[in-house]
């Protein structure tokens, strides 16, 4: 069987997750479960990000360790991500020992080989961004654009990671290997002229973070801490006995915002041909969701964390949600969440078209054929049904969840207009007892797709869908409308 690792970005813990992590988290979900459906050997990794100034600062703030506030946080998106099932592996956390040792060994190699060298050099420093800034990128008063602050004069001795070596080999891999298409442009440019990244701090500025082996006076910046969490957390030494029997290196794809593709596609793509190891398959970036609109921003107030979402429209179970998110954005486009087009995408996509659909079709095969019909069935629409399946595997094989999802509404779409088209109930009452069968049979074996279909991103309602198919369970509707009412306190949330 052919392997699946697929990584998503780790999150921040300077903060809670919100409904832009759980986008990321609920369509990595779906595509590995799609793929494990497909047979095979799926590994799914997330995590959290926990070193740095920031985290350094908010702890401090809070009058807590740096460790404390990563365990408090990191805890909270496990606890969000088992709300929104999603079904994960492993959750590698960058403060776990097997990382920090296996990251002081990459360092230390590239070290030892001349990848890493200590350079000293000067610049103009802004703290909010944590990075050097050139005279080009600021504003005419001199000011760091994002933060409108003077940035500081620092001159500081770094360790250095030799990226312009690689530029050539990086170049190769990008054009293939960045997913969507579009993208490879924008990480080209980005690499016209690409330098040697500094990759340690001075401890003086950064404390909370991963030693330089043999340099107390150095701390390993984010970036190569971070990104090697994706090897880190599989090697043979941090799995141990919880090792699958397939070999995980290297990852299948990488999902991640488009806001960090650079960072792996060049970075970290640089990093690995360093370590002389196998590439990722794929990097693809995801867009942004806004809300009602708006950049999502603690200023704003419009932060917005999915555990709400549920509760503000009294849901039990995640579903209807992940299938909204999935369907928000199409493959690396900017996607949008809001209260009023949840409810509306829900009732209209799932209750109506997918959840009448099915309970009408079983409702009628009760009354009219005591639940059991033959095998005669429609080939055209079968034939429709077959074609989805393909359409759908196309889909996901370039990562394209919402088109995806799409599909699947689109067969569902036409199987409701065939059954307008042929009224089983103007058939029965017809007595053309032999139609009204072969049309019900039909609309059954199609659901039956549409229930494996869909699983992927609605998992509890797919397997109720699937016991009334081919069970017997009792019928009951498989989704409940949105209530407006719930709704419009949401509004107030
Ligand atoms: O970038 N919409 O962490 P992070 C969609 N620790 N995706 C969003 C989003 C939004 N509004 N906001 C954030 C980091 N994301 C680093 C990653 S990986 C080795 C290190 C996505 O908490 C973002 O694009 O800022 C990223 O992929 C992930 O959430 C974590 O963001
Ligand atoms: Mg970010």
């Amino acid at each position: 069987m052919e392997k699946f690792y697929l990584t998503t970005a780790i999150d921040y813990v300077n903060g809670a997750p919100h409904i832009g992590h759980a986008y990321e988290k609920i369509i990595s979900d779906i595509i590995v479960r799609h793929f494990d459906r497909r047979g095979r050997d799926v590994y799914f990794l997330t995590g959290t990000d926990e070193h740095g100034v920031k985290i350094q600062k908010t702890a401090a703030a809070a009058g807590i360790t740096p460790q404390e506030l990563c365990d408090q946080n990191a805890q909270k998106f496990k606890d969000t991500w088992a709300l929104l099932d999603i079904k994960y592996d492993k959750f590698g956390r960058t403060t776990d020992p097997v990382h920090k040792k296996k990251v002081q060994e990459i360092f230390r190699k590239l070290l030892d080989k001349g990848d890493i060298y200590k350079h000293s050099y000067e610049g103009l420093y802004c703290s909010g961004c944590e990075c050097f800034l050139a005279e080009k990128d600021l504003t005419e008063d001199g000011l760091c654009p994002v933060h409108n602050k003077a940035p500081e004069h620092v001159s500081e001795e770094n360790y250095f990671f030799r990226l312009s070596k690689y530029a050539g080999r990086i170049k190769e891999y990008v054009k293939t290997a960045v997913k969507p298409e579009w993208r490879v442009a924008e990480v080209m440019n980005f690499m016209e002229d690409l330098q040697d990244i500094s990759v340690s701090r001075s401890t003086k500025n950064v404390q909370w973070g991963i030693p330089v082996p043999n340099d107390p006076e150095q701390t390993i910046y984010v970036w190569i801490d971070a990104l090697s969490n994706y090897y880190t957390q599989v090697s043979p030494e941090a799995l141990g006995s919880a090792a699958p029997s397939f070999t995980l290196w290297p990852a299948t794809v990488h999902v991640i915002g488009k806001d960090i593709l650079k960072f792996h596609a060049v970075y970290w793509i640089g990093i690995l041909l360093a370590m002389e190891e196998a590439l990722p398959e794929s990097i693809f970036a995801h867009g942004w969701i806004t809300i009602d609109a708006a950049k999502m921003s603690k200023t704003t107030g419009n932060v917005i964390a999915p555990a709400d979402i549920l509760k503000s429209f009294n849901l039990t179970e995640p579903d209807v949600l992940r299938y909204y998110m999935a369907s928000a954005a199409h493959a690396g486009k900017d996607g949008n969440y809001s209260d009023d087009d949840f409810k509306e995408k829900v009732n209209a996509h799932l209750a109506n078209g997918m959840g009448n659909l099915l309970n009408r079709t079983l409702n009628m095969t009760e009354k009219y054929f005591n639940g059991k019909v033959g095998e005669n069935r429609d080939s055209a629409l079968l034939a429709a049904a077959n074609e989805t399946v393909s359409k759908v595997n196309g889909h996901f094989d370039k990562f394209e969840v919402a088109e995806a999802a799409h599909e699947i509404m689109a067969l569902v779409d036409m199987t409701n207009k065939y059954v307008t088209d042929n009224a089983p109930w103007t058939l029965a009452k017809d007595g053309d007892m032999e139609k009204c069968e072969e049309v019900l049979s039909t609309v059954l074996k199609v659901m039956e797709t549409v229930s494996y279909l869909i699983a992927p991103f609605c998992p509890n309602i797919a397997a109720r869908m699937a016991n009334q198919l081919t069970m017997g369970a009792k019928i009951e509707p498989v989704f409940l409308r949105l209530d407006s009412e719930l709704a419009d306190k949401s509004a107030k949330r």
